[in-house]
């Protein structure tokens, strides 16, 4: 009797199911619990006759071992479910996960900064937020220069006793040049990325920010041809080797003498197009000797050392490069742009 009884729950246990952890809990006290199915067949087994006992005992405890392990299956398949329902996460981001691109400025700046390295010139950094004494003072601005108006440059705070002491966004990264040579002497050769700020309204042409890589070189005998040759090589390393140069005398307050140079525009290849204005050349960057005078301010002596400088705008090297035609692309972080740079590093 009672081995029929066995093997009827052995056939029951075997074949039970279940949806959910729940239901699996439900069956684990109808089989398994005290008052359960296998704990009642313990008590009629004490009525069992004894020469029985070590089968009927034997029946019972596969019967609880195929139970355990019956009831133990069920729940793993059910905490796998519940898992999975867990992880229904309708915000995540779909596979396949795209990677992230640099941004083209970004690009761009490692690609000048790699050209001038590998000439030898090191990184330095300077502050966005500087006074009034390196940005201007030392770099020989007049009193009454311009570039010292509201118009252009964004004050932080001014000082009214003395304007070398006003605090302010850095319209250029020539401010660089003088926080480096105070605290270096000759040979001096680095190369200065970072961000400036002008007072502009915004439109696809300017920008309140934009970003300037600065050179610095100061040694004995430095001349115009070291200073020529650097930037022909940066040019056709930049631009691909049949890239032209001119310079163009000009006027910086911190160089003398001072020039533009302009490269063939690498649009039409010097044929004339809308980009270079039907003229075949672009402008790219400004530099000069640095003035004696920005050396002494700067604790140099300029009867022993000679230097130039140029500075050059990020935004411009990559719309030449990459045909960007809106400024406010750089900074609106719209996806769809960014992601044409995928492939550019
Ligand atoms: N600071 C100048 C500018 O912002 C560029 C420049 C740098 C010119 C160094 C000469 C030397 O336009």
């Amino acid at each position: 009797m009672i081995l029929d009884r066995i093997d009827e729950l052995l056939k029951e246990v075997s074949e039970l199911s279940a949806q959910n952890a729940e239901e699996v809990e439900k069956l684990r006290l109808k089989y398994l619990s005290k008052k359960g199915e296998i704990n009642a067949l313990m008590a009629d087994f004490r009525n069992i006759a004894a020469d029985q006992k070590k089968t009927v005992g034997m029946k019972i405890n596969e019967l609880k071992q195929t139970a355990i392990a019956k009831i133990n299956e069920l729940r793993e398949q059910a905490e796998t479910a519940d898992a999975e329902n867990d992880d229904l996460d309708l915000t995540r981001t779909p596979y396949p996960i795209r990677l992230g691109t640099r941004h083209p400025l970004t690009i761009v700046k490692n690609d000048i900064i790699n050209i001038f390295s590998r000439m030898g010139f090191t990184l330095a950094e300077g502050p966005e937020v500087d006074d009034d004494l390196h940005v201007f003072t030392k770099l020989n601005f007049a009193a009454d220069h311009p570039a010292r108006d509201m118009q252009d440059t964004f004050f932080v705070e001014m000082n009214p006793n003395d304007v070398t002491k006003n605090i302010l966004l850095r319209s250029h990264t020539s401010n660089d040049q003088s926080h480096y040579m105070e605290t270096h002497q000759p040979p001096i050769r680095v190369i200065c990325p970072g961000r400036v700020y002008r007072n502009e309204a915004i439109s696809a042409r300017a920008h309140c920010f934009f970003h300037q890589v600065e050179g610095l070189y100061v040694d004995k005998g430095v001349s115009f041809t070291d200073l020529k040759q650097v930037l022909l090589t940066f040019a056709r390393e930049m631009f691909g080797p049949d890239t032209k140069i001119r310079l163009r005398p000009s006027y910086f307050p911190f160089t003398e003498p001072s020039a533009e140079m302009d490269i063939s525009c690498n649009i039409c290849g010097g044929k004339g197009c809308g980009f270079c204005k039907h003229t075949g050349w672009v402008e790219i960057l400004g530099c000069g000797m640095v003035d004696p005078n920005v050396l002494e301010a700067c604790g140099i002596d300029s009867s022993v050392y000679s230097g130039y400088a140029f500075g050059m705008g990020v935004e411009r090297i990559t719309n030449l490069k990459y045909r960007v035609s809106d400024l406010r692309m750089f900074s609106e972080n719209d996806c769809r742009f960014l992601r044409e740079f995928e492939s550019a590093y």
